[in-house]
This record gives C-alpha cells, structure tokens and sequence, in this order.
C-alpha cells in the first residue's frame, strides 16, 4: 500500500519476498560452484552489506568475508575511470577463489575498477556476483556471474542501498520520487 511506503519512496520494486528467494538460489549455485573449497567474498561497502548478510546465511559452504570500499570521481577517460580505494582488503587474496559481492552495477566503472585491482594481485580465480544489474548505463563491460535482478534505469534504495545515506534499512527495494 502506497501509505506505507516511506517519505521520499515512490513505489516498491522488489519486495522482501521475492528478495529472501533470489538470495536463497544465489547462495544455492555458488554453494554448488565452490563444494570443497573456501572462497573469500570480498563485500564493497557500505550498499553490499545487507546482501552480504543474508546470501552467507544460506551458503553451504565455508567462507571468509572481507571488506573494501571504493569512490567514484565522475567519469574518467582512461580504463575503469577515475576509481580509487579507500578502504582496501585486510586478506591477501593471492591464490584465493574471490567473489566480489556488490549492490549494484551501474556505470559498471567501480566493478571494473576493482576487478583489474584484484587480478592484478593473483587471485586462483575471481567471480562477480551482485544483487542488482541497470545495463542502460553500463559505460563499462563487467561480466557479473551471480545476478540477482536486472532492473530498469531508475534510482533505487533500500536492502542495504542509499540515498543521500537514506533508506538503507528498508527491507524491500524501492524506486525514489
Ligand atoms: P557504478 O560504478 O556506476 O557501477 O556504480 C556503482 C555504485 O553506485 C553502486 O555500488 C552503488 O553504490 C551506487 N549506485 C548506482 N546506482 C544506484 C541506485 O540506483 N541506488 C543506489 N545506489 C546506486
Ligand atoms: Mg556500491
């Protein structure tokens, strides 16, 4: 019902169910991809941090979770634009099964930017997996090999994602007005 949607929030666009079992498949088909090994998921703050919490829940297998955070600088020319760390990796990732868990692509500047970061410190493999997926402005090629819904160009919150610091805690993802 539109009357309990907060200040500022348009309509629902994935609701808390439909969320709850996507994340369960996720977890599902990465459990299956790495039986028998132990990847390091490497979470981008802050927006991953509620996916995060509820894909490691329904994982089946053993895992270790670390932490980065990036800032964009606007759109750069050179490869990956203008990206850098503020927050890098407390794990060496070298000979590590990586999964970069994020929000959601974009631009796709900021994937790209850590994806290059990460294989340039030889990892076994690296894999991608991100909740949401808005390809109308993809402005760089990121192959994303867990996804949970691709969404149009709208600007969304809530599951962990901001606005201006707002709307992280809605347990549903929402469109702002
Ligand atoms: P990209 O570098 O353009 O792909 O942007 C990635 C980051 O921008 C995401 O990880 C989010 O933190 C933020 N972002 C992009 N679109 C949205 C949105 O619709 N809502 C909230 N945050 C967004
Ligand atoms: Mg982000």
């Amino acid at each position: 019902m539109p009357s309990e949607l907060p200040e500022g929030v348009a309509e629902v666009l994935i609701q808390e169910s439909d969320l709850a079992q996507r994340v369960r498949e996720l977890a599902e088909e990465i459990s299956r991809d790495y039986a028998g090994r132990r990847p390091l998921l490497v979470a981008c703050l802050k927006g991953a941090f509620v996916f995060l919490a509820d894909l490691v829940r329904h994982l089946r297998v053993p895992v270790e979770i670390d932490f980065v955070r990036l800032a964009s600088y606007g759109s750069g020319t050179e490869s990956c634009g203008r990206v850098a760390i503020t927050k890098d990796l407390e794990t060496d990732p070298q000979g590590r099964d990586v999964i970069v868990v994020d929000d959601i692509v974009d631009t796709g500047e900021t994937l790209c930017y850590l994806i290059h970061t990460l294989r340039a410190r030889s990892p076994a493999s690296l894999r991608v997996c991100a909740l949401l997926d808005k390809p109308a402005r993809r402005r760089r090629a990121v192959r994303v090999d867990y996804l949970g819904f691709t969404i149009p160009d709208r600007f969304v919150v809530g599951y962990g994602l901001d606005c201006g610091e707002k709307y992280r805690e809605l347990p549903f993802v929402g469109i702002v007005k």
